[in-house]
C-alpha cells in the first residue's frame, strides 16, 4: 500500500528518527563531488505548488534528481489552473501521467489530504495553508539532531520560537515533531499573533520574548508575513523588531552555544536582525542543506514503503 507524508502530527518517535538517520546519510552524499544515486531510479516526482517557493519546491527537485528520478514541475500560475481546472482534476492529471511521488503546496490547510485518497502516487505535504509543513519541521530537527549528537539530547531541549505563530504551518510541525522527540517548546510573539489554546499543543506560550529566549538551546525565528500587516495585527515592522525581533543583545539570554534557526525566507531587520542572522549562531544555510537530505529521505522511504 502506498504512503503519504501529510503531516508530522500523530507520527510516532521511531518514525521520525528514521528519518532523520536516513537523511544524516543522504546528507554524506550531497558533500561528495559526484551526488548522484539510484535510490529512485526510473520514479518520477512531480512538484505541484499553488503558492511561491524557493527552498522546498527547488530542494524536492534537486532531491528527485540527486537520487535519479524524473523531476518535473508545475505551478498553478503556468498551468490550466489558470483555464479553472479545480485542484482535484489538476491532482487527478497528472496522476494519470504516471507520477509516483506528488509534491504539493497549496494555500488551502488540508488540501493534501483531500488529494491522497484519490491518486496512486505518494503524496508529500510541501505546505498547506496554515495547517502543517512537515519536511520543514523534519529538516529543523535534522539540523539540530547534528549540533546534538544524539537523539538523547532532545530531551528537554529548550526551543524558543519567535514570531507569527498564528499564520505559521512550520511551527505546528515543528512542535509534533519536537514534543514526540521529548524537547520542551516555548512559543513567544505578540498576542495577536499566537493562536488561542496553542498551549494545549503542550508548549508553553508567552508574550514576553526575553522570557522565551532565557537559556534557550534553539531559538527559532518564524517569517512576519508582511502581508498581514494590511490587518493591523501589530503596529509596524519598526515597532515588531524592537519589542519582539532577535537581535544581537536579545540572542545573548539564549545559551551561549544556542543556535539561531528560520525557515526562511527572512525578513532582515523584523523578525532577525542581519547581524544574527550573519552571526555565528546562524545555522540558516545548514537548515538549506537539510532541507535536501531531509526531503531525500522521506522520497526515498517513502518509495519503498518504509515510512512508518
Ligand atoms: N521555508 C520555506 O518553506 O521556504 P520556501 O517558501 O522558500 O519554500
Amino acid at each position: 500500500m502506498k504512503q503519504d507524508l501529510l503531516g508530522l502530527k500523530g507520527m510516532s518517535t521511531d518514525s521520525i528518527k528514521n528519518i532523520l538517520d536516513t537523511a544524516k546519510t543522504m546528507k554524506l552524499i550531497l558533500s561528495q563531488p559526484n551526488k548522484k544515486t539510484p535510490h529512485l531510479q526510473g520514479r518520477t516526482v512531480v512538484n505541484l505548488f499553488y503558492e511561491n517557493s524557493t527552498r522546498t519546491r527547488m530542494s524536492f527537485e534537486l532531491a528527485a534528481k540527486y537520487m535519479s528520478a524524473n523531476a518535473a514541475n508545475i505551478t498553478a500560475s503556468g498551468s490550466s489552473v489558470q483555464k479553472g481546472e479545480t485542484l482535484i482534476d489538476t491532482a487527478r492529471t497528472l496522476n494519470a501521467m504516471g507520477t509516483d511521488i506528488l509534491v504539493m503546496r497549496h494555500s488551502m490547510s488540508g488540501a493534501p489530504n483531500v488529494i491522497a485518497p484519490i491518486v496512486s502516487a505518494s503524496v508529500i505535504n510541501a505546505g498547506d495553508g496554515m495547517n502543517e509543513h512537515p519536511t520543514q519541521a523534519l529538516l529543523d530537527m535534522l539540523t539540530m539532531y547534528e549540533h546534538l549528537g544524539s537523539f538523547e539530547n532532545f530531551k528537554g531541549l529548550r526551543v524558543a520560537i519567535v514570531g507569527d505563530a498564528y499564520h505559521s504551518r512550520v511551527v505546528r510541525s515543528n512542535i509534533y515533531g519536537l514534543n514526540a522527540m521529548g524537547a520542551d517548546v516555548c512559543v513567544a510573539g505578540p498576542a495577536t499573533l499566537l493562536p488561542q489554546k496553542m498551549e494545549d499543543m503542550g508548549v508553553k506560550v508567552t508574550t514576553d520574548v526575553d522570557e522565551a529566549l532565557k537559556d534557550a538551546d534553539v531559538v527559532m525565528g518564524l517569517r512576519i508575513q508582511l502581508e498581514r500587516q494590511k490587518k493591523g495585527l501589530f503596529p509596524s515592522v519598526r515597532e515588531y523588531h524592537k519589542y519582539f525581533g532577535i537581535n544581537e543583545d536579545r540572542l545573548k539570554l539564549a545559551k551561549k552555544d544556542a543556535l539561531l534557526m528560520h525557515p526562511g525566507p527572512v525578513n532582515r531587520g523584523v523578525e532577525l536582525s542581519s547581524s544574527v542572522v550573519d552571526g555565528e549562531q546562524s545555522v540558516i544555510d545548514d537548515q538549506v542543506t537539510s532541507g535536501v537530505a531531509v526531503r531525500m529521505a522521506v522520497m526515498y522511504l517513502l518509495s519503498r514503503g518504509g515510512l512508518y
